[in-house]
């Protein structure tokens, strides 16, 4: 049985310095893929999972991220007056009824344990996802789900992993696993090592199901990896006193936080789009081609 997980954690307060011009004054997960910002796939993953409380952590220039989720009467009335009604469900129906949005600022980007930190007090004493909006995945299966399906099997706290290139392990948490009857129960994980220190190639990618214990967790969790604070860490500390499980998701990912990856997804995503797919892709061709 799946695990019941209704509040779901979005840290958007990074610096996003890869993308730099674009995210001088905008925030990284307001980039487009197509016709939608990152943030809005990733909220629409949380609520397809039955996420009923979305928390954001924001930091500077994020007000966008607010705007893009709170209703715009002055929009919807042009929308209404130019009898444009497609367009107009495409804004209402962002948030549905029975959805909460709540905004925590973090002061200053100390990293992602940091960020995590600072969704507490709205979190409470719950299992919660954490949701990385530029880690964008696409599958029949939504991730969140697919962890959620994990929670209900073991009731610990799972990850998404990922094999990667060995020579990339220095971009990632990686960890290393020990098969189990419940699945790959994690043993080690380590920020960011080098192709000759990493235990293996088996990368974290930007969702996690996490057990309320890792605020306790995260409180005494000093500085590591590039002067940040980091999830990580805090989920290796978990690991001496209770269970963590890695899961190899289905789908496909994409890692929107670097240029190359957010172009493939663009492509990805405007070839499977349905007004546009099929001149995009004869476009494509051409394009090559020529
Ligand atoms: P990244 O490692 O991608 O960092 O953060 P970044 O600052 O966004 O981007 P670069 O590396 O400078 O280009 C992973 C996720 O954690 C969030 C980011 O917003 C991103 O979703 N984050 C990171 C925070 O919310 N706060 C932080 O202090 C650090």
């Amino acid at each position: 049985m799946s695990a019941d997980v209704r509040v779901a954690v979005f840290p958007v307060a990074g610096r996003g310095t890869r993308f730099l011009p674009a995210t001088k004054a905008s925030p990284k997960e307001m980039l487009p893929i197509v016709d939608k910002p990152l943030i809005q796939y990733a909220v629409e993953e949380a609520i397809a999972a039955g996420v009923t409380k979305l928390v954001f952590v924001t930091g500077a220039s994020k007000r966008a991220i607010e705007d893009h989720f709170d209703v715009d009467p002055e929009l919807e009335n042009a929308l209404i007056a130019g009898g444009k009604n497609e367009l107009l469900e495409s804004i209402k129906g962002i948030i549905p009824a029975g959805v909460s949005c709540i905004y925590i600022r973090q002061g200053e980007p100390l990293g992602l344990g940091h960020a995590v930190l600072c969704a507490k007090p709205a979190v409470g004493d719950v299992p919660f996802y954490v949701h990385l909006a530029d880690d964008l995945i696409i599958g029949e299966s939504g991730c969140l789900r697919q962890l959620a399906d994990q929670y209900g099997k073991h009731g610990s706290s799972v990850v998404a992993v990922e094999r990667v290139p060995h020579e990339n392990t220095s971009s990632y948490g990686i960890v290393a696993v020990e098969e189990s009857a419940d699945g790959q129960r994690m043993t080690q994980i380590v920020e960011k090592p080098k192709p000759e220190d990493a235990p293996s190639n088996l990368a974290v990618v930007g969702r996690y199901l996490l057990a309320p214990e890792i605020f306790t967790k995260l409180e005494s969790t000093g500085r590591g990896t590039g002067g940040e604070i980091q999830l990580t860490d805090a989920i290796a500390d978990l690991l001496d006193d209770a269970a963590v499980y890695a899961f190899p998701f289905s789908g496909k990912r994409f890692d929107c936080g670097s240029k190359l990856g957010y172009l493939k997804a663009t492509v990805e995503c405007g070839l499977m789009h349905q007004d546009i797919g099929d001149d995009f892709r004869a476009y494509l061709r051409q394009s090559i081609d020529s």
